[in-house]
């Protein structure tokens, strides 16, 4: 007999069914044993009577969280037993066999409640359990659906997904890079991508014209509650022959009618989205990430926000990836942004006053997405690394992209919205990690695999390094 998921039991009232889970919660009544059982899509009440004596004398051995396999018969609850607050409780299953298929320990914390209050090192410990509680699943579900909407949406607009490689280059997004020894080139490094950066704008010389990934992005970060150190995940695309309207329409019409469809008791504050300058938003703000929202207690009200027109520039400061280059100048998003044509005089005379086709997209109090029209004039990114003081080697890191530039490159933008952050809004959490399966702890480590961890002197030899300063 084929398996039927718990949920499609609903419809089969009168007919004998094949089901597979976990034991959810047991109830020994004595002469009849209940048991909920719970599958990816739902939980059921069955029940072993004393007229099937063989599968009832298996249940009896049954115990929270035993894998099964039950053949029983689909039954309707009389009228006043059934539950409304289950999504099949007209329903009970009637078991006419039972095949344990395999026992389970007593989990070190309850599954069937929120795990909300129990230590958050034991969780991510155990996350294999943890992700089988109500709430953790049903944000891994709502993340699955948000990625499954963000594809199929850019997909029908002519939108490519391209994987871009991992073991890469540092590309400087203003974050410390994680570094990989190369074995066969010894004593040489690869770097995580901070984001694909780089890359997409290489994929639009390559005439993809529109890009998106799902993209990891890894920065060595200390960890916030809407940042999470190590790695994270960013809705990445890129467009060509576009100007920054183009881009902003783009992502505010994905994001609206991703909502609208996936979550219908959400409401937005405003639409279209209200845009402010860089300005503007210090003014009325006092930052450039703000909460627009009406009523800030209001679990489905959501704030969206656009930030424009960013100084092109900021001061350096001793953290700046660029300290030490003894030069006034960082760039204020990353240094392939494009300055405002009107603007660009300025940068001979005034740098501090150019503004930047850069556009952040706020939700919520929190910066959800960043983007910008880029550079895709050699002379122009060239005077903009001079301005951010690079040496002549570091200019040499980046030539391959002036030479790309070179062989016919489209005026190109784009955006990359934080899927965590976003996720983590859309499903009212507290903490970004409960809506990543397998997240860091704070402190950057994953207590279930231990990592990060040592490695065998062999393996260590054999890519030539030693350790310093062993703690
Ligand atoms: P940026 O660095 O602004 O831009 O990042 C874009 C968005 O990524 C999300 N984000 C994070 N989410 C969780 N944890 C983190 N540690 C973290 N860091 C960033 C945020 C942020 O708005 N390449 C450019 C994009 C572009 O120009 O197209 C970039 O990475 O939501």
């Amino acid at each position: 007999m084929e398996r039927t998921w718990i949920i499609d039991s609903v419809d089969k009232i009168g007919q004998q069914v094949r089901l597979n889970g976990w034991v959810h919660i047991r109830r020994d009544m004595g002469k009849l044993i209940f048991i909920d059982l719970r599958d990816k899509t739902a939980i059921c009440q069955v029940v072993f009577l004393p007229n099937h004596q063989e599968a009832l004398q298996e249940a009896v051995k049954l115990r929270s969280e035993f894998v099964v396999e039950i053949v029983g018969q689909v039954n309707a609850r009389p009228k006043k037993q059934v539950n409304k607050n289950l999504a099949t409780g007209t329903i009970e299953i009637e078991a006419l066999e039972l095949k344990i298929l395999n026992e389970a320990k007593t989990p070190p914390f309850e599954i069937t409640e929120d795990t909300k209050k129990v230590n958050e090192e034991l969780r991510l410990q155990y996350r294999y359990l943890d992700l089988r509680t109500e709430r953790m699943k049903k944000n891994i579900e709502l993340r699955h659906r948000v990625i499954h909407y963000m594809r199929n949406y850019l997909t029908s607009r002519r939108f490519t997904e391209v994987q871009t490689p991992i073991l890469s280059k540092s590309t400087p997004e203003g974050a410390r890079d994680y570094l990989v020894p190369s074995r066969i080139h010894q004593g040489k490094f690869f770097a995580l991508p901070q984001s694909p950066q780089q890359y997409k704008q290489l994929l639009m010389v390559a005439g993809i014209e529109r890009y998106f990934q799902i993209a990891p992005c890894f920065r060595d970060e200390n960890a916030r509650a809407d940042r999470s150190p190590g790695e994270f995940y960013q809705l990445d695309l890129e467009m060509s022959f576009v100007v920054q309207e183009d881009i902003l329409q783009l992502a505010e019409d994905l994001y609206t009618s991703m909502i609208t469809e996936l979550f219908p008791e959400k409401h937005l504050t405003q639409t279209p989205w209200p845009r402010f300058s860089h300005k503007e938003a210090l003014e009325k703000y006092g930052a450039d990430k703000f909460d627009i929202r009406k009523d800030k207690n209001d679990p489905n009200e959501l704030g969206f926000a656009w930030v424009l027109d960013f100084p092109l520039f900021t001061e350096q400061t001793e953290e700046d990836f660029f300290h030490g280059a003894g030069e006034k100048w960082a760039p204020s998003h990353h240094m392939f942004t494009a300055p405002r044509v009107e603007d660009i005089p300025l940068l001979e005379t005034d740098p501090g006053k150019v503004r930047a086709y850069q556009h952040d997209m706020v939700l919520n109090g929190l910066e959800v997405g960043g983007g910008s029209v880029r550079i895709h004039d050699a002379k122009l990114q060239e005077k903009i690394f001079d301005l951010i003081g690079f040496t002549d080697r570091q200019k040499q890191m980046f030539a391959h992209m002036l030479e790309a530039f070179t062989y016919g490159v489209p005026p190109h933008g784009g955006i990359a919205p934080g899927i965590d952050r976003l996720v983590h809004i859309l499903a009212g959490e507290d903490a970004i990690r409960d809506v990543i399966a397998f997240p860091l702890t704070n402190d950057a480590r994953d207590p279930l695999m231990e990592a990060p961890s040592e490695v065998a002197e062999e393996q260590l030899d054999e890519l030539g390094i030693t350790i310093k300063n062993q703690k």
